[in-house]
């Protein structure tokens, strides 16, 4: 199926990359960042060339968000998942509650379920569903997923939680483009290369008061034994000094500033808003066609950053990814690998256009309905 087939040359999208995990980079911005030639690449982390940098990407994120003044701006290397373990080992008193419904909130879980010195629960639905986090008395840490990458589901009602309860959100690639009012969350982290289009390896952590002195405080307890590389004390110092704990990849926050500057010039609402925009015409496609249909069936779950598309089972969707990939139109539209779906998941960050998203129905339907004819 679809070996032959060719995407017409009026359908060819001005980037081929649709993918969800990492998310494509302005081609603008590599050619911005070869042009500091010896300013920042190779220089040290510790000096005001690099220092500025970071200190750019904080007050950026401060303003994008609309952060309150007393919040902190919080970055190391590790990326998201070096977060789930640190979280867990530095940031838990007692208790973690996870609301799961998919892979990645369900690893953060595994991660806490691990540590000696906390419980951990879970309260998930079956994959393809949406759940609501609420807050529990019996817990001091709540952990949600903002966008649940795997199968496209957002979190829409935030708690209200405890004066001693943390609100933690998972915002890896939902962060920036899914509404959530930070000054409701007290850790909000995300690793940058999704809708803030940059590399993988970072971690980027929004911490409220509460969270910042949960943190230092746990760091006085000398029975957890915490690596220097996961502590959360280290971390935050370095930060307030624009600093990371050791060597970061530059071009990593050099890419995130440059879209953290065009993502303020739209604002947070307007980033939100062209995420809906994205997801009426992918959804609004999906069932209008009647081989295909949203996975995600209550509306209000369905993602703004990740559209989940289920194929009928006359189609084969992955040889048509393959072919479109090989044809190199278009680039990793699969379905995430363990959930076994025939199905397309197609990634809708700010970077993605509107004038693409079309595109990619048409190249989509022309395929599949001249193989169906
Ligand atoms: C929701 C979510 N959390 C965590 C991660 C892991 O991020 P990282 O690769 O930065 O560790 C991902 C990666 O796709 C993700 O989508």
């Amino acid at each position: 199926m679809f070996e032959n087939y060719n995407v017409p040359k009026e359908l060819k999208p001005s980037d081929p990359r649709f993918g969800c995990g990492p998310s494509l980079i302005p081609v603008e911005f590599l050619k911005s960042l070869a042009a500091t030639g010896t300013e920042l690449l190779g220089t040290s982390h510790r000096k005001p060339a690099v220092k500025n940098l970071v200190k750019e990407v904080r007050e950026g994120l401060m303003e994008y968000f609309n952060l309150p003044e007393d919040y902190s701006v919080v970055l190391g290397n590790g990326g998201a998942t070096f977060l789930f373990d640190s979280i867990g080992l530095g940031m838990v008193e007692k208790k973690s509650v996870h609301y799961t419904c998919g892979e990645f909130s369900s690893k953060w879980f595994k991660a806490h379920n691990k540590i000696p010195w906390i419980e951990a629960e879970e309260v998930s639905v079956d994959f393809g569903g949406g759940i609501n986090p609420e807050n529990r008395s019996d817990a001091d840490m709540i952990c949600c997923t903002l966008n649940e990458t795997s199968t496209g589901v957002i979190v829409h009602e935030f708690p209200e939680v405890d004066e001693n309860t943390i609100l933690a959100v998972d915002a890896t690639s939902g962060g920036g483009q899914v509404a959530c009012d930070l000054s409701k969350v007290d850790l909000f982290f995300f690793g940058p290369q999704k809708v803030f289009a940059s590399e993988g390896g970072l971690w980027i952590a929004i911490m409220s008061p509460k969270a910042r002195k949960r943190a230092l405080q746990l760091a006085e307890d000398k029975s957890r034994y915490i690596p220097d590389i996961m502590s959360w004390k280290t971390a935050i110092e370095n930060s307030d000094k624009n600093q990371t704990y050791n060597t970061p990849a530059i071009a990593t926050f050099f890419f995130l500033n440059e879209q953290i500057k065009r993502m303020n010039k739209a604002g947070y609402q307007g980033v939100i808003d062209e995420g809906k925009r994205r997801a009426e015409l992918l959804y609004g496609w999906a069932e209008e066609k009647d081989y295909l249909s949203p996975y995600i069936k209550e509306e209000k779950f369905r993602s703004t950053c990740v559209a989940t598309i289920d194929v009928d089972d006359k189609v084969d969707a992955s040889a048509l990814v393959n072919r479109l990939l090989a044809e190199g139109s278009v680039y990793n539209i699969d379905a995430y690998r363990k959930l076994g779906r025939n199905q397309f998941r197609i990634a809708m960050f700010y970077n993605i256009s509107y004038e693409d998203l079309e595109k990619l129905t048409k190249i989509l339907s022309d395929a599949i309905e001249s193989e169906l004819k």
